[in-house]
């Protein structure tokens, strides 16, 4: 039972004296005794967080729906989209993590998780294709598998302890999508290790890898949130990136990007995720460049990024929210 009674209507005590004897009192029941009833049935949730988390939910449900004035077909629309997302989401897929991602959610909850110092590299999401378990390279090494994954980049640079000095013995865990705009994971086909490795910094903190330039693709569309995308003249691309969690003992674990400074979507990214600090120019190479990594062959670009991370200590974890597409 949702209704309390009210006291808007004028009648202080609800007693049989104000007139309905048969039906009781002739109060009348509105929408704002509906929220107070709604979020009255926590106060007695044993566990403050669940008891905020639940009232502060109900209380910005209801606003919305008395804000927008939401229409019983609007409603009747929402619990389908919902539906739609709880029977496409699997093992593999994660729906409602896209909600959250397309919806900025997912970036605001990283910004509000991870307050980093001015200086330190900036977070951004993690998205779907992260795999854990990237195999160990060395210094240098490529981690194109595949023939025709795209145009050869040389991608280095230094990581750094945010007063300065080199950090060593850093771990860059990175994966990237190819020119076929997929990640590996993607691709049943694939191999499984294509554009993914983990490295680790040298003594003076320096880091380099052999990648391919990424290009921009667009996020899984064809479920709920690529129709939310369509109806509301959305996009659903992201600009071109490679991704990096980096850890180090002592310091905070970042999971960022870094992105092509001139790829297209960087003012639009389906996920809000483009944060100016983490755009870097990639430099086009000749063949004949003295810098040529070994193995590659004609046109290559070369990217410097060097990371800055905070002193703290998280273990490190990423919490793999156990989706790959
Ligand atoms: C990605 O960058 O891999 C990604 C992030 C959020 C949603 C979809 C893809
Ligand atoms: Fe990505």
């Amino acid at each position: 039972m949702a209704a309390t009674g009210s006291s808007s209507s004028g009648s202080s005590s609800g007693s049989s004296s104000s007139g309905s004897s048969s039906s009781g009192s002739s109060s009348r029941t509105t929408p704002a005794d509906i929220t107070a009833a709604a979020v009255a049935s926590f106060e007695g949730c044993a566990d403050p967080r669940l008891r905020e988390l639940m009232q502060t939910l109900v209380r910005n449900l209801h606003a919305f729906a008395v804000e927008v004035g939401l229409t019983e077909e609007e409603w009747r629309r929402l619990i389908a989209v919902l539906t739609d997302t709880g029977n496409i989401t699997d093992e593999r897929r994660q729906e409602f993590i896209l909600w959250s991602d397309a919806l900025g959610l997912s970036m605001l909850v990283d910004a509000l998780a991870h307050e980093l110092p001015t200086g330190a590299t900036e977070s951004t999401v993690l998205g779907p294709f992260y795999v854990p378990g990237s195999p160990v390279r060395e210094f240098g090494e490529s981690m194109v598998v595949e023939s025709g994954a795209g145009v050869p980049a040389l991608v280095y640079g230094r990581v750094l302890d945010l007063s300065g000095p080199p950090v060593a013995g850093a771990e860059l865990d990175v994966w990237q999508n190819g020119a076929d705009m997929l990640y590996a994971v993607q691709r049943p086909e694939a191999e499984e290790d294509h554009l993914r490795g983990r490295y680790l910094t040298r003594d003076d903190g320096s880091y380099a890898f052999v990648a391919v330039r990424p290009v921009p693709y667009p996020i899984p569309d064809d479920g709920p949130v690529g129709r939310m995308l369509a109806a509301t003249g959305r996009h659903p691309w992201r600009p071109a990136h490679i991704h990096m969690i980096v850890r180090a003992p002592g310091y905070k674990t970042v999971t960022t990007h870094v992105f092509d400074a001139t790829s297209k979507y960087l003012d639009s990214d389906t996920v809000f995720a483009v944060k100016p600090s983490l755009l870097r120019t990639f430099v086009e190479r000749s063949s004949d460049d003295p810098e040529r990594p070994a193995g590659v062959d004609g046109e290559w670009v070369s990217l410097e990024n060097d990371i800055v991370l905070a002193p703290g200590d998280d273990g490190g974890a990423v919490v793999d929210p156990g989706r790959t597409a």
